[in-house]
């Protein structure tokens, strides 16, 4: 670990820690760096190998300025001690502008300990919004957004959304940031067959399951592997750790469906090199949802709702609550009939990240004619 302080004139602070935000932090910190003295925070949030050192190797991102080392706890510890150590590095760093992504403990605690010592937030992949509003990303969305001086909207749609909110931050339509890390980075990823554990002369799914919905309950976890299991071809399951705690803790890994292959988690150039080569994508991954939709893969998302609704709309992607994942197999039939011909330009066009540097740079430029610090 690098743990040097870089407090120059105009500095930005980056701040991330979870598998999509380091993934995101690729496109974001190279733009960012190519215009403005920029230090890069990992939270730490995510500590294995595969959903962090990883991700630094395969997209090549330089070890960061410094790392909170706050690894797993309950929601109010992880996000008070992040609050706790992000606070004296802050003051020290003293940056114009904090930039944090998603929705994440990570996202809250950077942004709120950058809130309270006046130090303006931009917030990539602001204006999300679910139905529920007691899902813990969306108390962790709504409380950066009404706390962020600029809100990056991945879509018009999105946008549109937020400004009903009349929240203080200033809205920018910069498209999504996961596109840009797509497009940069799909020549990389390796090719049709070599990935894959699962005998694809059938054709495979890909599948990927890990949010709390499922996690929190062994039998709905239970319920849902067994549909994929009954699916009309091999699929390949990679386990987030979370996930493979309950299907170890529960011994679902000793009674797995013959057809369902699980793996350690992927690294993100394999991941999308299985989304491109799937007959079908099953899910609850708000990236693999975006990713399928981009690359032309059906999609099936088990929830009870989807964040990314232009994925719906375009015929990409389809919701299925977890309460009916008995009937997969039927949906994934439907979604694969229905084709692959739909607009994939309904969000972002991969030039996110240049969008994001031209705002943050032109926050910081206006805190220094103000001089704020
Ligand atoms: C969600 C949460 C986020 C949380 C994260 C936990 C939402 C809106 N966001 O994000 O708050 O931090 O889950 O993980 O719910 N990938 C791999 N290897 C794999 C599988 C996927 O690299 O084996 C890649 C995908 O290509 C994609 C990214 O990981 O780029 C998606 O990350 P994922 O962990 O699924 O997070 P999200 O659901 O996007």
């Amino acid at each position: 670990m690098r743990d040097v302080d870089i407090v120059s004139a105009g500095s930005v602070v980056v701040c991330f820690g979870t598998r999509p935000q380091v993934i995101k932090a690729s496109a974001l910190l190279s733009a960012l760096r190519a215009q403005l003295p920029t230090v890069a925070i990992d939270t730490g949030q995510h500590y294995d190998y595969e959903l962090n050192a990883l991700l630094y190797q395969q997209l090549d991102i330089r070890e960061p300025d410094h790392c909170l080392e706050v690894g797993s706890g309950s929601h109010a510890v992880q996000t008070a001690s992040i609050l706790e150590r992000i606070e004296p590095l802050l003051e020290r760093l003293a940056p114009r502008a904090v930039v944090v992504i998603g929705d994440t403990n990570s996202t809250l605690g950077c942004a709120l300990a950058a809130a309270k010592l006046r130090i303006p937030v931009v917030h990539v992949e602001a204006g999300l919004r679910s139905e529920d509003a007691m899902l813990a990303e969306e108390i962790n969305r709504r409380m950066v957004d009404a706390t962020s001086a600029v809100l990056c909207a991945p879509s018009e749609r999105i946008a549109e959304r937020l400004r009903t909110e009349r929240l203080p931050g200033r809205i920018e339509v910069t498209g999504d940031i996961a596109r840009d890390v797509l497009v940069r980075n799909l020549s990389r990823a390796p090719a049709p067959g070599t990935v894959r554990a699962v005998d694809g002369s059938r054709g495979f799914a890909f599948a990927t399951l890990h949010r709390a919905e499922l996690t929190s309950d062994a039998a709905a976890l239970t319920r849902a592997i067994g549909a994929l299991g009954r699916l009309d071809m091999p699929v390949l399951l990679p386990l987030h750790p979370r996930t493979r705690k309950v299907v170890e803790n529960s011994g679902l890994d000793r009674r797995l469906p013959e057809s369902v292959q699980i793996t350690a988690p992927l690294g993100y150039l394999e991941s999308l090199s299985c989304t491109r080569d799937a007959a079908a994508v099953v899910t609850d991954s708000g990236g693999v949802q975006r990713e399928a939709y981009w690359l032309g893969t059906p999609c099936v998302t088990v929830r009870t709702e989807t964040e990314w609704a232009e994925t719906v709309s375009a015929g990409a992607n389809v919701v299925l609550p977890p309460a009916e994942v008995d009937r997969l197999p039927a949906v994934v039939r439907e979604q694969i009939a229905r084709g692959r011909n739909w607009d994939r330009d309904l969000l972002g066009d991969g030039r996110a990240a240049d969008r994001i540097t031209r705002v943050t740079a032109a926050l910081v430029a206006t805190a220094q004619t103000q001089g704020q610090r």
